[in-house]
């Protein structure tokens, strides 16, 4: 335990020294099982010509579209967006010239080159601010073969063992569900495949494996794609994905993310979105305040997640600053009010509320942002006691009693805090405050005080009399404080 000297502030505690327990949380979720999809049209384009991406049950509200290069909805590799109010188009800045966008959000890439080769991400959003992804793959060979392998329909899953593992020990990460004639499996780091982002790839047929550039040398490929990952630490926090070939080239990936506890309210690296909480130690039946800072200009959408990933069924509630309406979700206990600056109101805090919260923004514009935190919510501490004992005529001990854990304890004389004088020792958890030899000038109202981050509670007042045998005095106690100890002071 720590000495309750090192802890005595409320509120100024660096996030870190909160979390103890430094342990990395394992997640490794498959793409959202979105029934949007992708179908390029013809399936077999050769170099030169046009192919649609026609896209698949996109919600009836749909309120705009964003294509992008790649495999996630990063804006530096964004091809165009749609407003569907506006019929307006916006390049971005993988945009070259070639592609066009209808209404219903397909996409035609004219005369497409190899270069057009890769992924292709599609994000919709609708009025009630729900996003939605399709992810899909396009080759453009000599051969004039064409792949497509939405993300969607990929049976490919891994699943971490164990699926919370501790800083330090080793993690296997499984491979169910590979296609039957699959002949290499390579990992990246990341969420994009490629050449600069191989950790480690595998050929089966001749059972050899190749080490890339972000090979750490904790990682050992298994013939049947596993990855054994040992010895993690904060620093493999991040997106991890594996790509699958068989013998006809075609090709499966799946992605997945290892979390860290050690997750603060502060802001993705890109992304100043950041929540503050008020108070920052709550206590157990009050209120606290999840303040959002940051939000861009343009914010459509607020969703507030119970954890640390963005899943439906974790959702807590939702704004729409279209509709201007909250939606609730599987993870309302009905305590939680959202503010139309996003901001979250919990009430009546309980224990089982601690944990973490994640908070993800749409703009107008389709960028997502993320914050992700943790509260603690920290039980009331009870009235602790105060009991003296004096073994010796000249000494006195007493004994701060409390039963709650995590307290610190201070010592108050005389309504003020205790000054220390060479006579009196603490003990190191400071329960027990000894005065040897006492004196007539530590008479007075002793109490001690116990405290947690967010309570703290006095003892009873305890009146310790100094009487002195010679020459006889009798002090005047006040009569609403009965005697409750007498110390017999012996006079030189
Ligand atoms: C659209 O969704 C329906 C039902 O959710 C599904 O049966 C159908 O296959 C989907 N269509 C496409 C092209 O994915
Ligand atoms: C988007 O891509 C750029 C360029 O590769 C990269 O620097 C940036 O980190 C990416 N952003 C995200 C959120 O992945
Ligand atoms: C979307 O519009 C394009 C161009 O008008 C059309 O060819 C395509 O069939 C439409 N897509 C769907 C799914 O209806
Ligand atoms: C493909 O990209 C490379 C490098 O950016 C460029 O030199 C080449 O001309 C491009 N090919 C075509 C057919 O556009
Ligand atoms: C493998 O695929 C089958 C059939 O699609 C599915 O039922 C099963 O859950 C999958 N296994 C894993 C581990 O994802
Ligand atoms: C893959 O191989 C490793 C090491 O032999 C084994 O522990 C693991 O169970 C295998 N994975 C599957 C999905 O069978
Ligand atoms: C694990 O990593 C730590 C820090 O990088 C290092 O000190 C330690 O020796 C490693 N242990 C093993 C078993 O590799
Ligand atoms: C908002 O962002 C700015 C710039 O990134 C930063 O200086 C400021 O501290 C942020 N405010 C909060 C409350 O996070
Ligand atoms: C939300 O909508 C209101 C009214 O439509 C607007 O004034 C406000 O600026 C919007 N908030 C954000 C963050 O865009
Ligand atoms: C958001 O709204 C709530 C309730 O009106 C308010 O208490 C809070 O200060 C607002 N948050 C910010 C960051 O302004
Ligand atoms: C707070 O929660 C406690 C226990 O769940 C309940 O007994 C109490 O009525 C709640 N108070 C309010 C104000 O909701
Ligand atoms: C006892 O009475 C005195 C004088 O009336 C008052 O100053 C003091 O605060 C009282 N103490 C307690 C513990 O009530």
């Amino acid at each position: 335990m720590q000495p309750p000297s090192a802890c005595p502030c409320r509120g100024g505690i660096p996030w870190q020294r909160i979390l103890l327990a430094v342990s990395l949380l394992t997640f490794w979720y498959p793409h959202p099982t979105a029934l949007l999809t992708i179908e390029p049209v013809p399936f077999d384009a050769a170099e030169g010509r046009d192919v649609l991406l026609l896209v698949h049950n996109v919600s009836e509200n749909a309120i705009g579209y964003n294509w992008f290069k790649g495999n996630t909805a990063n804006n530096s590799f964004k091809i165009i967006s749609y407003l569907v109010s506006s019929q307006m188009t916006t390049p971005g800045p993988a945009f070259n010239g070639g592609e066009k966008i209808y209404s219903n959000g397909s996409l035609l890439l004219q005369k497409v080159t190899q270069n057009d080769t890769g992924f292709y991400t599609l994000q919709t959003v609708t009025a009630d601010a729900i996003v939605e992804l399709a992810t899909g793959e396009f080759f453009v060979h000599v051969s004039l073969l064409t792949f497509w392998n939405p993300h969607p329909t990929a049976q490919l899953t891994i699943v971490p063992v164990p699926s919370d593992v501790a800083e330090g020990k080793d993690v296997l990460l499984l491979v169910h569900n590979v296609s039957e004639n699959t002949v290499g499996y390579a990992w990246y780091r990341g969420q994009i495949t490629d050449r600069s982002h191989l950790i480690v790839s595998y050929l089966k047929i001749t059972h050899s494996g190749f080490q890339g550039p972000e090979f750490s040398g904790r990682e050992t490929i298994h013939p049947n794609g596993s990855l054994l990952f040992m010895n993690v630490t904060k620093g493999d926090t991040g997106f991890y994905t594996l790509q699958t070939i068989d013998a006809y080239f075609w090709t499966e990936a799946a992605t997945g993310e290892f979390l860290s506890l050690l997750t603060f309210w502060n802001p993705h690296p890109t992304a100043p979105l950041s929540i503050e909480l008020v108070p920052f130690d709550v206590a157990e039946g009050k209120d606290v305040l999840l303040l959002v800072h940051n939000v861009s200009e343009n914010t459509v959408g607020y969703f507030w997640y119970r954890g640390q990933i963005t899943n439906q069924n974790i959702l807590i509630v939702s704004y729409s600053n279209l509709t201007h309406s909250a939606t609730r979700g599987p993870a309302f206990s009905s305590r939680e009010t959202i503010y139309p600056n996003g901001s979250l109101l919990f009430v009546n805090v309980t224990n089982g509320d601690t944990g973490f919260y994640t908070l993800q923004t749409t703009t107008a514009n389709f960028q997502i942002e993320t914050a992700t935190g943790e509260f603690r919510v920290h039980g009331l501490v009870a009235q602790p006691s105060l009991r003296a004992t004096n073994t010796e005529p000249h000494s006195v001990a007493m004994t701060c009693l409390s039963g709650d854990p995590g307290i610190s304890i201070t010592w108050i004389f005389n309504s003020q805090t205790l000054q220390l004088t060479d006579r009196m020792q603490l003990s190191p958890d400071h329960r027990t405050l000894s005065i040897d030899p006492v004196r007539q000038e530590d008479a007075g109202e002793y109490q001690c005080e116990v405290s947690n981050p967010a309570s703290s509670s006095r003892s009873d007042r305890y009146r310790l009399a100094v009487i002195c045998e010679w020459p006889p005095s009798h002090p005047v106690l006040p009569s609403n404080i009965s005697l409750q100890r007498a110390i017999i002071w012996h006079q030189p």
